[in-house]
């Protein structure tokens, strides 16, 4: 297995693994991995959903995605297409699924057909984007906690409205205990016992200090490449840039736990 990173920030290109045998070694040492880099773009292995599926498996039980239907035959896996620019689901940054009261801790994106160009995945690193907070503004953080929802995307899906829940701003990792950025412009909405208004400031801030530059990368397409990344530490962005062009991606998140923070 090669390892190279892909940024200075964050995520790194692995090659020379076969994922149609996803042993339960290559699973643990891929998860360690993704631990560590928060994103991994792994190539050269062309998945069956059943595959995505195993692989998954190897770091911890799929989801069935709460508005998303599913791939007919494979609960947990999930068709991502180009519809046109009128209506993507994920042209804006987010943490999958943070509407979730246990949000998933992985997500595997698979491609299938890419177009000729564009069409990237643009990731932030938000462990990062909190350390590079003040000591005031990291201690004030601390305290609150965001209301996150998915009525938005619910629309677009024709589904009924789904509950609001409500996390810290500053999320702790189970696994690395690193402390993270955790709100997105997608699915935060404002402060708990606060306004939208009153919120709005503060958050919006926050939103474009989570996804500065330098801390983020951008992963290009190959077929066959299976980038997996980990939610409680990136929020994530889907360039539309391809026009009509065919985009066909395979998403597969497993299991995750509440959200904890430092006061909660
Ligand atoms: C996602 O938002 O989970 C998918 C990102 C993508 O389509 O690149």
């Amino acid at each position: 297995m090669k390892i190279e990173p892909l940024g200075g920030s964050l995520g790194a290109h692995v090659t020379g693994v076969d994922l149609r045998a996803c042993s339960v070694d290559l699973c643990q040492q891929l998860r360690a991995e993704v631990l560590a880099y928060k994103v991994l773009q792994i190539s050269g292995s062309v998945l069956s959903p059943d595959q995505l599926l195993k692989v998954a498996e190897g770091f911890g039980r799929p989801l069935v995605h709460p508005v998303v239907p599913h791939l007919e035959g494979h609960p947990g896996v999930i068709e991502i297409r180009n519809f046109g620019k009128a209506h993507t689901l994920n042209e804006h940054w987010h943490s999958d699924v943070s509407f979730e009261p246990e949000p998933p801790d992985f997500t595997f994106l698979h491609a299938h057909r890419v177009p000729q160009y564009g069409g990237d995945t643009l990731f932030a690193n938000q462990v990062q984007a909190f350390e590079e907070l003040s000591v005031g503004m990291k201690a004030a953080l601390g305290r609150l906690r965001a209301v996150h929802s998915g009525a938005g995307l619910a629309r677009i899906m024709g589904k009924s409205e789904v509950p609001e829940v409500v996390h810290p701003v500053v999320r702790q990792h189970p696994e690395t205990g690193e402390k993270a950025l955790y709100v997105c412009r997608a699915f935060s909405q404002r402060f708990e016992d606060m306004t939208g208004p009153e919120s709005a400031p503060l958050l919006e801030y926050l939103f474009a200090w989570a996804v500065r530059p330098h801390v983020t990368i951008r992963v290009n397409w190959r077929p066959g490449d299976l980038v997996i990344w980990d939610n409680r530490s990136v929020q994530h962005y889907a360039v539309h840039d391809h026009g009509d062009m065919e985009r066909v991606l395979l998403r597969v998140t497993t299991a995750g736990s509440r959200p904890i923070g430092e006061s909660h």
